[in-house]
């Protein structure tokens, strides 16, 4: 099918580059015409395992390109993916405007009949809007178009993956007709037809992707839902920490044998410095008004926000426990990234961490294995190392705050060496504690025993 996608972000660009990956003619646009032109001259404008395979792979069949004209673009395509941006407002509601821009550009300048998918994280009931804004905006024209909803659950870091092995594809549809494109569309991942890009570290011969037809309106919770539940997970693990710690007990060996029972899961109950990223806090919070605009007092979801704004108090107690002052000390931060496998800084706890140090008038020297070159724009205060060794040199302390696989398998003897004072807060607790106490750390994580 020839497909366009309007937005070229983190979601945006996997939907497009993994759409011509299974098999269709992709075009893709964006309001930032450098990063179009970036695309265009063969590089890649955000890190993201993966694409650095299937992007050139599709554009050398043709089946994926890049225009920095919009009417062009959107005008190839029998589908149309809105992959836009829904920042948040400062009353924490999502900024649709982005989506009623495109709806004004499909409308006024569609010459064919189109399916438009919300790709997007919007707020239920958006999809009714745009249908809405698509008929007001082209009533002087006789296309015919239908709206569907399509949420993503793309994890940033494996995105890839998660597009070409989901476990299930929801689509919230109100005609046959969009019902039938969108299978149309997503067949090869249904029957999984397509040759797997040799990169991917796991290609399940698991059950196929669930195909899951809902009204628009289910489509659009389902999003909100998966993700605010998963922001509620992680923050009642990062209370029952709080209390594993006072009672002597050890989160990792509550959350293992809780993470045994199927109805409950061992992911997303991992502790330390909480959640962040584009989606999880931005999503939970418009949910939170979305249910206050309905009339639904959704406090559980206000408390779970709270608890997680407060790990960086918790953590920032904890380096006062050990240094006292923290004036005038030198501190390396480890991971800047809101998680692994991405160089994404938005929201991320990490960022956060490290304004409350240099608040406290602390020094802070950074590595992060990929988000250095993004946070130099927004974090010029302090300094960046080329590795972990080079941020652990002089510290009075270092501070794990992303949870890069890459840290486990530091040379920590020689990091020892080089700080001034042996001292590592863990706020991804990703050390054995006892391994590190050996090794002559004073080692402090979350809801372990120290
Ligand atoms: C999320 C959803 O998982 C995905 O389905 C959706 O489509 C987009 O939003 P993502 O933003 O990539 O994906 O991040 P996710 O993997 O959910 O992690 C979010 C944050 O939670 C990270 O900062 C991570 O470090 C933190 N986290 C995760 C924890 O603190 N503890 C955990 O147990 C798991």
């Amino acid at each position: 099918m020839r497909i366009s996608v309007v937005g070229t972000g983190y979601v945006g660009l996997v939907t497009g580059a993994c759409l011509a990956e299974i098999g269709h003619e992709v075009v893709c646009t964006d309001s930032d015409t450098e990063k179009i032109k970036t695309l265009e001259s063969g590089g890649i404008p955000i890190y993201e395992p993966g694409l650095e395979n299937v992007i050139p792979k599709a554009r050398k069949l043709n089946r994926l390109s890049f225009r920095v004209n919009a009417v062009e673009a959107v005008s190839a395509g029998d589908a149309i993916f809105i992959c836009v941006g829904t920042p948040p407002l400062p009353n924490g509601d999502a900024d649709l405007s982005a989506i009623d821009h495109v709806a004004r550009l499909i409308a006024t300048e569609s010459t064919s009949p189109k399916l438009v998918v919300e790709k997007s994280t919007v707020p239920a009931r958006t999809g009714q809007e745009l249908k809405r804004a698509l008929s007001v905006y082209a009533r002087r024209s006789s296309v015919t178009f239908h709206v569907a909803s399509n949420p993503e659950f793309l994890r940033e870091g494996t995105a890839v993956e998660d597009f070409l092995h989901p476990d299930r594809i929801v689509v919230g549809v109100e005609s046959e007709s969009a019902e039938r494109q969108l299978k149309e569309i997503y067949q090869p991942v249904l029957d999984r037809k397509f040759n797997c890009p040799v990169h991917l570290k796991s290609c399940p011969d698991g059950p196929a992707p669930q195909w899951l037809v809902t009204t628009i309106n289910s489509a659009e919770l389902i999003k909100h839902a998966s993700n605010s539940f998963l922001a509620l997970k992680i923050s009642y693990a990062n209370m029952v920490a709080d209390l594993a710690e006072k009672l002597g007990a050890d989160i990792d060996e509550v959350v293992r044998a809780m993470g045994l029972d199927p109805r409950i899961g061992r992911s997303f109950l991992s502790a330390g410095l909480g959640f962040g990223g584009f989606c999880l806090p931005k999503d939970l919070q418009a949910f939170v008004h979305l249910a206050e605009r309905s009339g639904v007092d959704f406090g559980m979801l206000r408390e779970a926000e709270k608890i997680n704004k407060q790990r960086i108090d918790r953590c920032i107690e904890k380096l006062r426990g050990a240094l006292w002052v923290l004036r005038g000390k030198q501190i390396a931060v480890l991971g800047l990234a809101f998680k692994p496998n991405t160089d994404d800084i938005r929201f991320a706890p990490a960022i956060d961490l490290v304004n409350r140090l240099l608040s406290e008038g602390a020094h802070v020297r950074a590595y992060d294995p990929q988000a250095m070159e993004r946070s130099r724009a927004t974090l010029s205060q302090i300094e960046y190392a080329h590795s972990a060794n080079d941020a652990a040199r002089d510290a009075d302390a270092l501070l794990i705050a992303t949870e890069w696989d890459e840290f486990r398998a530091l040379d920590w003897p020689r990091i020892r060496d080089v700080m001034a004072r042996p001292l590592v807060i863990d706020g991804r607790n990703l050390l054995s504690p006892a391994e590190m106490r050996k090794l002559g750390f004073e080692y402090r994580a979350f809801g372990r025993p120290d």
